[in-house]
């Protein structure tokens, strides 16, 4: 017995794959439309009525595709990253970070009049409310920036409570905008305040970048100005964080804005997953790694080390790139510009050589492990001043776009639904309940 799931053949080009369940002897035509079956079509296969349909048992999506999105490409193994079509080296040499803030948001490059428009609109909502600035500064001195971050731009939500409307296009315009524009100074305030200094509201006749810095760095100067090739270098940064398609922390900000909430509790979300180790976290284990082996004469016993399962090669292999990380050659170059700048770090010279004996050795190119973004931006991040625990705060800036550009997809994508992954159970059935007095007795 033959039995057909869904789709049209005019959908699946006529493509499909053929099931066998052994259990029943029934074989299912399941249609592919654009490389996948649809989970649904699998639930149909059932050995009867009453028994519940086939489920796909994926931790963590490796192979699970939560949604169309036509935001951003990756070929791992290519090593290609695009945004809207663009390769990211062409966006890092010519574009700024507004600019590609804007495609990301927009899906297509502006217009010089919208370009401008789009930077005025940014630039003149950087403000926040006085009562941010006043709770912000109840948090605890050592308070880590991630943490403040993630319940300020939550708390937004609450002074924006019109956020809630995300069927109005005019409406969720305003907050992107909000968005984009506040991530900087919520993040420069949470610096500011674990140096116990105080903060320093935007300057609007600054750029995007140098603001940040400014309210960063500016203590009692009139007028702050920063080296225009520190910030290229940021801006560049802050260009190749800006999406990564799938990844964790935009997995969250789609799973919890498919309840239909805010866009700030649903981007609070994807800072929270950010703030984990395993994602935003690995620039800082490569210092701490850099400086521990502390000269380039201990790099080969170092690699020993981490050949013979000791150690782990911190900012090299990645998920999905199984060839150099485009981001991580851009990277590179970036580090020249800034040390130019503020001196060589003397990290840079073990990181070089490690590079150089990982992407020769057998171990590292049999597993394709090349160097990752990580492996150079925190040797950036750490010559333009920031300490460790900001390296995650900057990721969240870049992040952001991406992070609404993914939300604005899914709200208008009538596809989507609240997300709700099946489980598949393993625990007890039908147990009696045994009241307290005997359980204690
Ligand atoms: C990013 C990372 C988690 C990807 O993990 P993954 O896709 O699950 O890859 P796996 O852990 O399955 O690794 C495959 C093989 O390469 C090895 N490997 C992966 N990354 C390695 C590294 N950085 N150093 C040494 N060996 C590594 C694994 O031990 C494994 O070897 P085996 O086949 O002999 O067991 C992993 O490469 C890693 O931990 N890198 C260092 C941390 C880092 O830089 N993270 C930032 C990512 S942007």
């Amino acid at each position: 017995m033959t039995e057909t799931a869904t789709a049209s053949s005019t959908e699946t080009d006529g493509q499909s794959l053929t099931v066998r369940d052994n259990r029943t002897g029934t074989e299912y035509d399941v249609p592919i439309v654009d490389g996948a079956i649809k989970a649904a079509d699998l639930g149909k296969i059932r050995t009867d009525e009453e028994s519940p349909g086939l489920a796909v048992y994926d931790p963590g999506f490796v192979n699970t595709a939560s949604c169309r999105s036509s935001v951003t490409f990756i070929d791992g193994d290519k090593g290609i990253l695009e945004y809207r079509g663009y390769p990211i080296e062409q966006l890092a040499e010519n574009s700024t970070f507004l600019e590609v803030a804007y495609l990301l948001i927009h899906g297509e490059l502006p217009s010089r009049e919208e370009y401008e428009a789009w930077v005025h609109e940014i630039t003149y909502h950087t403000f926040v409310h006085e009562n941010v600035k006043g709770f912000m500064e109840g948090f605890r001195y050592d308070a880590h920036p991630m943490g403040i971050l993630m319940a300020s731009v939550g708390a937004l939500s609450t002074f924006y409570p019109e956020s809630r409307n995300i069927a109005d296009a005019d409406n969720r315009h305003m907050q992107i905008v909000r968005m984009i524009a506040k991530m900087p100074t919520l993040g420069a305030w949470a610096f500011r305040n674990a140096q116990g200094k105080p903060y320093v509201y935007p300057d609007n006749e600054l750029s995007y970048t140098e603001n940040f810095l400014a309210m960063l760095f500016k203590m009692s100067e009139k007028k702050f100005h920063a080296d225009e090739r520190l910030v290229k270098a940021l801006d560049v940064l802050f260009i190749l964080h800006a999406d990564h398609e799938q990844n964790c922390s935009t997995n969250a900000v789609r799973s919890v804005g498919s309840s239909q909430v805010d866009p700030y509790s649903a981007v609070a979300a994807g800072v929270a997953a950010l703030y984990g180790p395993l994602h935003g976290g690995a620039n800082e284990a490569v210092l701490r790694m850099l400086r521990r082996i502390g000269s380039v004469e201990n790099v080969p016993s170092f690699i020993e080390g981490v050949k013979s399962g000791n150690e782990r090669l911190m900012g090299f292999g990645h998920r999905v790139y199984k060839n150099y990380d485009p981001r991580a050659k851009i990277i590179k170059k970036a580090c020249d510009d800034v040390f130019e700048v503020t001196g060589v770090n003397p990290l840079l010279q073990i990181a070089q050589e490690l590079e150089k004996i990982a992407l020769e050795d057998e171990y590292f190119v049999k597993r394709k492990l090349y160097p990752n973004v990580d492996f150079y931006s925190g040797l950036i991040y750490e010559a333009l001043q920031f300490p460790p625990e900001m390296f995650t705060v900057l990721f969240a800036i870049g992040r952001t776009p991406g992070w609404l550009a993914q939300w604005l997809e899914l709200v208008q994508d009538p596809e989507q639904k609240i997300a709700r992954p099946k489980q598949i159970y393993t625990g007890e059935r039908r147990l009696d309940f045994v009241p307290r007095e005997q359980r204690w007795s």
